[in-house]
């Protein structure tokens, strides 16, 4: 059964100044945070130190959200290509991802800092999967959501979409849903809203299998900054940045 999504919305005739106002909140921003690699490099430091730099600056982070009146942070933590790095920093990867969990656990229960996953999970090991699981149960109701995507490929989560879709399209087509509705509703980020803003940092210039279906009328910020690097002035012109874009979503208002 897909979990009820929240859509996409209806088609927009007018261009209100409200509407504008409206389009110009950000309600979630999504992150693709490249660049640890290189930032432990200019520092002869160790990949894995990088990475830890990089979880510090995720913390960070999603409290100048929290802070920014932003409902949902989604990171790239971990792609379904990831698998293809060395042992070793795979490993690390995985190892930070479950420090991170019981390091954080206290401080998003106080914050209301809900804790969700998207992704393959069952690619995660058993252990993994298990807090994971018991970090969603227990931030549940948070009003603030951090979505870590692990294991995650836009194509790989668009094809198991498809799956559960076929064997519900029918009939929730004929209870009037939109296709689009119930296709946004069989993903892995059913119920949370597309992003408004997906950042990406390092000066890579590319989307790399990230939120694929939901980034349909998401802005862009590409930043030179290196993940770790970055810095609340540099959040701010991000945010900044977003406040100024017109949006039209293809005359459609969200
Ligand atoms: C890309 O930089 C970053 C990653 C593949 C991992 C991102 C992980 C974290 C920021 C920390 C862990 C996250 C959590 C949720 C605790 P890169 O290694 O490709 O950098 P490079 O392009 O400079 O080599």
């Amino acid at each position: 059964m897909c979990k009820r999504g929240t859509g996409n919305g209806e088609w927009g005739t007018g261009n209100s100044e409200d509407a504008l106002a409206e389009n110009r909140k950000i309600e979630h921003l999504a992150v693709i945070m490249d660049g640890n690699g290189r930032w432990a490099k200019k520092h002869h430091l160790p990949r894995l130190a990088g990475h830890r730099a990089g979880a510090e600056s995720l913390d960070r982070t999603m409290h100048w959200c929290k802070e920014a009146g932003i409902s949902y942070l989604t990171v790239y933590a971990f792609s379904t290509e990831n698998w293809k790095r060395s042992k070793g920093e795979v490993a690390g990867l995985m190892k930070l991802l479950s420090h991170f969990i019981k390091a954080k656990e206290k401080e998003l229960i106080k914050n209301g800092i809900a804790f969700r996953v998207i992704g393959r999970r069952e690619d995660l090991s058993p252990k993994l999967q298990k807090e994971i699981v018991a970090l969603e149960e227990k931030t549940k109701g948070g009003d603030f959501t951090l979505v870590v995507a692990l294991s995650y490929g836009g194509r790989d989560e668009i094809v198991r979409a498809a799956g559960v879709f076929n064997a519900e399209a029918q009939r929730r087509r004929e209870r009037g849903e939109s296709l689009e509705d119930i296709f946004s509703s069989c993903l892995d980020t059913a119920g949370i809203p597309d992003p408004d803003l997906i950042v990406r940092t390092s000066g890579e210039l590319r989307i790399s299998n990230f939120l694929l279906w939901q980034a349909a009328y998401a802005e862009f910020y590409f930043t030179d900054v290196l993940w770790p690097d970055f810095d609340k002035a540099e959040f701010d012109k991000a945010i900044a940045s977003f406040s100024k874009r017109e949006r039209r979503m293809g005359g459609r208002l969200k």
